[in-house]
């Protein structure tokens, strides 16, 4: 009997090709992403087609490199994890055939991830945190608060009624002429602004219903932009370090508020994750608000917080250990939250 279970797990829902190996006792064996930054950028935003085909051409690639890294052949796996939604559907059909492949020419059971679970798993792998904690998932195409009480067991209690987080940064930078993707470059562009420049709105901030909305901060910053034309650097750092500190009011207000309504004595640990998690502002502030609430924090490093194989392979570890594993003809999907009873928020569309 092996003393830990291998997994392989395989992300391609957006615009990363990742495949990782990671053990049942926590440890990342190898973890390879490959980005298609390059393949989008003169589009200003990921463009499904090309999406699909790139995962395509690279995926299987990316597999044999990462199992080399660990030093494994397909025999010695446990298991194939596979984001299967939610995504782009032509991305996650290619990492999910693929997987299906491996598994049946040789004999392993799939474990069918969803992707937003993975980000809120994550966590586990790098820190161990045990449930029930609260989750902030900050993504391009979500924003969340979520109770996580198992694995497979959500309870939404918040989320955007617009634009998710990462899209607002990604819409300020488009706006800005910063390019793609946007957080890294609205991020680096506020480090040399005056974030108390422009009064921007703290959307949503107060209220009790745990709810974000940030599509009238970016309408705001659009106004501002304008009345300013022809925009200086220090316009627009200026722009980005003022929208940044109204995403850091916003969030750590819902944040907060949400720990003070669910936390009660017992001090719920507080979880950061998606890729906005990377951002440095935020991080800090979070930081201070989980303090100022007694509240363990755990936010995977940077590079486990954007979309990444490891955060896949976990999240099919977790499904293992519990005896769970999927059916061969486990269907991709477009949509999957995490919590499917969760009432819709006033006024929010579809991908809330
Ligand atoms: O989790 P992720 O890699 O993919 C999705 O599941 O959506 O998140 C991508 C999003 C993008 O919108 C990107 O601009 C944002 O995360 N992001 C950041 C930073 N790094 C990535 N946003 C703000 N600051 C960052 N440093
Ligand atoms: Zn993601």
């Amino acid at each position: 009997m092996k003393d830990n279970k291998l997994i392989l797990g395989i992300e391609t829902s957006c615009d990363e090709t990742a495949a990782a190996i990671v053990n049942d006792k926590r440890e990342i064996l190898s973890n390879l992403v490959l980005s298609q930054l390059k393949e989008h950028e003169e589009f200003g935003g990921v463009v499904p087609e090309i999406a699909a085909r790139s995962h395509l051409e690279n995926l299987n690639t990316l597999i044999r490199a990462a199992m080399k890294d660990a030093n494994l052949s397909f025999d010695g796996l446990d298991g194939v994890a596979a984001t299967c939604g939610p995504g782009l559907i032509g991305g996650v059909i290619v990492g999910l055939m693929t997987a299906k492949s491996i598994c049946l020419v040789h004999d392993k059971p799939l474990l069918a991830v969803n992707h937003l679970e993975a980000h809120a798993l994550t966590p586990r792998l790098t820190g161990g945190i045990s449930f029930p904690y609260l989750v902030l998932l900050v993504s391009g195409g979500h924003t969340q608060l979520l109770l996580a009480h198992g694995v497979g067991k959500y309870e939404r209690i918040g989320t955007t009624i617009d634009d998710a987080l990462g899209e607002a940064f990604d819409k300020t930078a488009k706006l800005l002429g910063l390019g793609f993707p946007g957080g890294p470059a609205v991020e680096q562009a506020a480090k040399t602004g005056n974030g108390k420049r422009f009064k921007f709105p703290r959307p949503l901030s107060g209220r009790k219903e745990l709810h974000f909305s940030f599509s009238g901060l970016k309408t705001a910053l659009r106004y501002a932009a304008q009345e300013i034309q022809p925009l200086s650097d220090s316009d627009v750092a200026d722009l980005c370090a003022s929208f940044q500190e109204a995403v850091v009011d916003v969030i750590t207000d819902r944040v907060g508020r949400a720990l003070e309504t669910y936390g009660g004595d017992k001090n719920l640990p507080l979880v950061v994750a998606g890729g906005v998690a990377a951002n440095q502002r935020l991080r800090q502030a979070i930081t201070q608000c989980a303090a100022a609430h007694n509240s363990e924090l755990i936010m995977p490093p940077p590079e486990l917080c954007t979309d990444n194989g490891a955060m896949i392979a976990w999240a099919g570890a977790e499904r293992l250990a519990l005896g769970l594993s999927d059916p061969l003809d486990f269907g991709p999907k477009a949509r999957w939250p995490l919590d499917p009873d969760a009432v819709r928020a006033p006024g929010a569309g579809v991908k809330a």
